[in-house]
């Protein structure tokens, strides 16, 4: 029984291998309970579901526009990668959408994301809605955030991860924002088909 059970082993290594480099291999984040429904209103005050994105790769990103340093150099990260996609790849640059979820609705209404996400990608769409929706998708996407006041304010802390997200909907892995572009760009162009 062992013995089958190595040899079958053997097997399945063996038509993995054979697929070259056409299999992408497992993703990291196959199987996280990562993502889910939501409904939320886009930078142009439009309602969008989950629904609106099926078909296509996701980048999830959650921040928030006045946040003062993680949010603008990550979300210029991934506007420099898809910038560079569209221009060596565009095949594969179409089949993605990124999306920036805020954690701060209070402050980010569509205008606000509107004239905030052009910043960054003609392509990018800024998602807000009411706290309640926020909550709830924020923690989909296992994403936590709390409100820490200043003395002239209030900055959000939040979970800093880029997900890319299947066109299924379903979780393939996170995007190294430790790293540069480049980096980037070898990641989507490795798991996007
Ligand atoms: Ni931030």
């Amino acid at each position: 029984m062992n013995s089958m059970f190595r040899t079958l082993g053997v097997a399945a290594l063996l038509a993995v291998s054979a697929c070259g480099t056409a299999n992408p291999g497992e993703p990291p984040l196959a199987g996280a309970r990562i993502g889910g429904p939501f409904t939320l209103v886009d930078q142009n005050g439009k309602t969008v579901t989950d629904a609106n994105f099926a078909g296509t790769y996701r980048i999830v990103y959650f921040g928030y526009t006045y946040c003062p340093d993680v949010c603008p150099t990550d979300l210029a990260k991934i506007g420099a990668a898809l910038r560079t996609l569209d221009k060596q790849a565009p095949q594969i640059a179409q089949k993605i959408v990124p999306l920036f979820v805020t954690v701060d609705p209070e402050r980010d209404t569509p205008a606000a994301l509107k004239q905030y996400v052009a910043n960054f990608h003609p392509r990018l769409i800024g998602l807000t809605g009411k706290p309640e929706a926020i909550a709830q998708v924020a923690k989909a996407y296992a994403v936590a955030y709390m409100k820490q006041p200043t003395p002239s304010g209030y900055l959000m802390g939040h979970t800093q991860v880029a997900y890319l997200m299947g066109p299924d909907g379903k979780p393939i892995t996170s995007l190294p924002l430790e790293k540069d572009p480049p980096a980037i760009v070898a990641e989507l162009e490795h798991w996007v088909r």
